[in-house]
């Protein structure tokens, strides 16, 4: 039996999935939402059919497709993506968004940044008035990660490197590290992303700013928002 949020996270992804037609590139995103997304997606492409070519976002995700017989491409190979689904760890009126919750945002952006259409799948705990709640992540390159630690201390934005279950830093899949900026509070997102992208170190940060086309919220009743 699925606690309210999965079944909410469940009716989004399973929702996006019915959007998704055949010959079309999709990009896959990353997160325990997505999943919902792709185990839909994989039964239509065994019962129906369905044919289409996935652009992963990480290697969980590469590696859940494969098994349930979804084509894949690299992100090279492809002139454009037509659709992509993902997560999203917290979500404005604005459809702005904090991604990375499940370190994946490097890829995540990538994918984005080539899609024609960008769905964000979420359970209605993601919305919030403002970003900031949900710690913002920053992926970074280890040589010289602690300097950066140092930096985002000197400027208030309250670091913490990621660490995994053993307690080693967290790489990413491209091989990187992530330092969470715990802030509460995003006033001014633009000015922030800006300054975190001219940062020498800093590889990708998870404030993805007009990106995301298209918000699905699960629940007993999907809600479906768009940017305008
Ligand atoms: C992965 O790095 C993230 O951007 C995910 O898309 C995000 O964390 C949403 O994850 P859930 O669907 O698991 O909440």
């Amino acid at each position: 039996m699925l606690d309210k949020i999965q079944q909410q996270k469940k009716a989004a992804g399973e929702y996006a999935a019915s959007l998704v037609e055949n010959g079309m590139v999709v990009g896959l995103g990353t997160g325990s939402t997505v999943r919902y997304f792709v185990d839909r997606l994989g039964e239509r492409v065994a019962n129906e059919g369905l044919d289409i070519v996935g652009v992963t976002t990480s290697n969980r995700t590469a590696h859940q497709a494969r098994c349930l017989g979804i084509s894949l491409a690299d992100v090279d190979a492809v002139d454009y993506i037509d659709l992509t689904v993902d997560g999203a760890d917290a979500v404005d009126p604005q459809l702005n968004g904090i991604k990375g919750g499940g370190a994946a945002l490097l890829y995540e952006k990538v994918v984005a940044k080539n899609s024609k259409r960008n769905i964000w799948i979420v359970d209605g705990s993601k919305q919030h008035a403002e970003l900031g709640h949900f710690p913002l992540p920053v992926e970074v390159v280890s040589y010289g990660e602690q300097q950066l630690c140092r930096l985002f201390k000197k400027h208030n934005l309250n670091p913490i490197l990621r660490l995994d279950e053993d307690g080693r830093p967290l790489t990413t899949d491209n091989g990187n590290n992530i330092i969470d900026l715990h802030l509460e509070t995003i006033p001014f997102p633009e000015e922030l992303a800006t300054w975190l992208s001219n940062q020498v170190g800093v590889v990708e940060h998870g404030l993805f700013l007009n990106v995301c086309d298209e918000v699905i919220v699960g629940g007993d009743e999907i809600q479906v928002l768009k940017r305008e």
